[in-house]
């Protein structure tokens, strides 16, 4: 059992990572300040919850030096990318100096190891699966502003030689969704009774991985990685079109689903492909159970 403190706790991924490591009997703590996460989405008791800004560095010193967790799991952020374009001073902000912060204590309080969640928008646009080893190249400032936390990380590592493991998630899917996000949107016109969908961009593909499978990746990670800073993907490694997502919802519901492109929501610039190459994480001996039916079929009912 450890004492794993993880910040952004009450998000999406972090409710399914909690859940999962509790089942483990880990002792969780959790930093949110709650502007995008939900309370209700996580079962911590107060004493374990601190409701604080990764912002507020001496806030974030005095509760880590509190919890002297031995693993620390660093998820806030702020991650919808149209709101990170609307809002890019804010979300650099969180997403680099929030990391500083986070690492700054760490490095004072000597965790036994750190979990970065980064993303796959630290890949430029590439037609085949990605692995770890392609060269990155951001297209929008919340990927440029994970890639510095990769930086900030690796730097934090040559320092005080605590292993890291650099996470690049792919989509994730799953219940507590916090952001608008495709899967949610379908979702929810779908809940909602319309059988004729309105969308945006029809074409692109995406690698979209169940939380639950993320969450037991992260304990995959934690549990056999040691020494050293290493970087893993964590996708599916299946990609899917929007075309695709849209008739897994129709056979859930038994129900025809027709799609309208609605051009308001047609993003003028967006990667057509993005599919993860797993092999890495696979060779831990870690594999993805949920697969894209039947994850979405648990969404509606
Ligand atoms: N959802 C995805 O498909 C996806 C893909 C790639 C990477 N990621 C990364 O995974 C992590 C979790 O994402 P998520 O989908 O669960 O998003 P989320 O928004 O649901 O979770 C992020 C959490 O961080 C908290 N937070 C934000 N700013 C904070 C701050 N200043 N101080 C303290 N807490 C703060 C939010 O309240 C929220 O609970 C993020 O680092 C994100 O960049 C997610």
């Amino acid at each position: 059992m450890k004492r794993i403190l993880v910040t952004g706790g009450a998000g999406f991924i972090g409710s399914a990572v909690i859940a999962h490591l509790q089942k483990q009997k880990h002792e969780i703590f959790v930093i949110d300040n709650l502007s995008f996460g939900n309370r209700q989405f996580i079962n911590i008791d107060d004493s374990h919850f601190f409701n604080a800004d990764i912002l507020d560095e001496q806030r974030l010193d005095e509760i880590i030096g509190k919890i002297r967790p031995q693993y620390i799991i660093h998820l806030a952020a702020v991650h919808f990318i149209p709101y990170c374009n609307q809002h890019p001073y804010e979300s650099s902000n969180i997403n680099i100096r929030g990391t500083m912060h986070l690492l700054k204590a760490a490095q004072k309080y000597t965790p036994e190891k750190v979990f970065f969640a980064s993303t796959a928008a630290v890949y430029p646009i590439y037609d085949l699966a990605v692995s770890e080893s392609f060269a990155t190249g951001p297209m929008d400032i919340y990927g440029l502003s994970k890639l510095t936390g990769e930086h900030l990380c690796n730097e934090f590592f040559l320092e005080t030689d605590i292993p890291v493991v650099v996470c690049r998630f792919f989509n994730a899917f799953g219940p507590n969704e916090t952001n608008p996000h495709l899967i949610p949107e379908i979702q929810k016109q779908v809940l909602e009774g319309k059988r004729v969908i309105k969308l945006g961009n029809l074409t692109p593909k995406r690698d979209f991985i169940h939380t639950y499978d993320m969450a037991a990746a992260v304990e995959t990670l934690l549990t056999h990685v040691e020494g050293g800073i290493h970087t893993y993907n964590l996708g599916r490694g299946i990609e899917y079109s929007v075309t695709e997502i849209v008739d897994a919802f129709s056979k859930a519901i038994n129900e025809k689903i027709e799609i309208e492109v609605d051009q308001s929501r047609v993003r003028k610039v967006e990667r057509q492909h993005l599919l993860a190459d797993v092999s890495k994480l696979k060779s831990l001996g870690w594999s993805p159970k949920i697969g894209i039916e039947e994850g979405i079929k648990t969404l509606v009912q």
